[in-house]
């Protein structure tokens, strides 16, 4: 059973925000990263060019919103607290320059913007998390300006024999160890792997994107399927006739 309520998700993240970045980076063997900047560079190059204004949900630590400021000015929001006040001190020491960087604590079902604010609205590993998922692509699809882009990365379950039943191994009975020995916090990395084998496949994200306006560009498995990255781009409304 996999509760998803806010008040249930934004305590989890609370609580292990202290070493979320340490656990992300052990238990991904540093591979999380390589997921960012390989977004990040897909992006730059859709947007080549422009400055794109950028809102990064589920920004958790801001990893990704920190990668995403070299395109343009973000805001990175979440609703939990303390994974924001993590972001917010990397985001004050960081060395590269860019574009500015604010930190907004807020619900990504109730985002606190207007339609159309946003050239690209990004989400790393956050929407599996959401309590309706439905409300939430809505919630992300409006903020969009047509045109924008809607870049998600999420985790998913490889398929084939061998390399997912050693990952599966891994994810439910080793995975769920180490977090809770790094964070003290061990029932968050069980839910982990329980909201993944639970989250919509790629083809259910694909007819939720289209349900709400959102045309996919592409939707790609990285390594081996552990990870899949969806880029879609927000419809034009149709042509008033003269
Ligand atoms: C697994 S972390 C991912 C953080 C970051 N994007 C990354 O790549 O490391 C998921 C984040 O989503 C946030 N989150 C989940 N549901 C949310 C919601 N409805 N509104 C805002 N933040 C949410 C959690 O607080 C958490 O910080």
């Amino acid at each position: 059973m996999v509760d998803k309520q806010a008040t249930v998700i934004r305590a989890m993240f609370n609580s292990i925000a202290w070493r979320y970045d340490f656990a992300n980076h052990l238990l991904s063997l540093g591979v999380d990263r390589l997921w960012r900047k390989r977004l990040v560079r897909r992006l730059s190059r859709h947007f080549s060019g422009d400055i794109p204004q950028i809102l990064d949900v589920c920004c958790g630590t801001g990893d990704l919103a920190l990668e995403l400021s070299a395109l343009g000015p973000v805001f990175g929001a979440d609703f939990a607290h303390f994974m924001l006040l993590r972001a917010l001190q990397k985001g004050r020491s960081r060395s590269s320059p860019s574009y500015p960087l604010h930190w907004v604590e807020t619900d990504a079902l109730a985002l606190p913007f207007p339609a159309g604010r946003f050239d690209l609205v990004s989400a790393a590993f956050g929407i599996r998390n959401f309590a309706s998922l439905e409300e939430g692509i809505r919630e992300l699809a409006r903020v969009l300006r047509p045109g924008g882009v809607l870049a998600v990365l999420e985790f998913s379950m490889p398929r084939g024999i061998l390399f997912p039943a050693l990952y599966r191994f891994y994810f439910r009975n080793i995975l769920p160890r180490i977090g809770g020995l790094v964070t003290g916090n061990e029932a968050a990395y069980r839910y982990l792997p329980a909201s993944v084998h639970l989250f919509s496949s790629p083809a259910e994200i694909r007819a939720l994107l289209q349900r709400f306006g959102l045309t996919p560009l592409s939707v790609e498995s990285w390594t081996g399927g552990i990870a899949a990255c969806y880029l879609a781009q927000k419809d034009s409304p149709p042509a008033k006739p003269a």
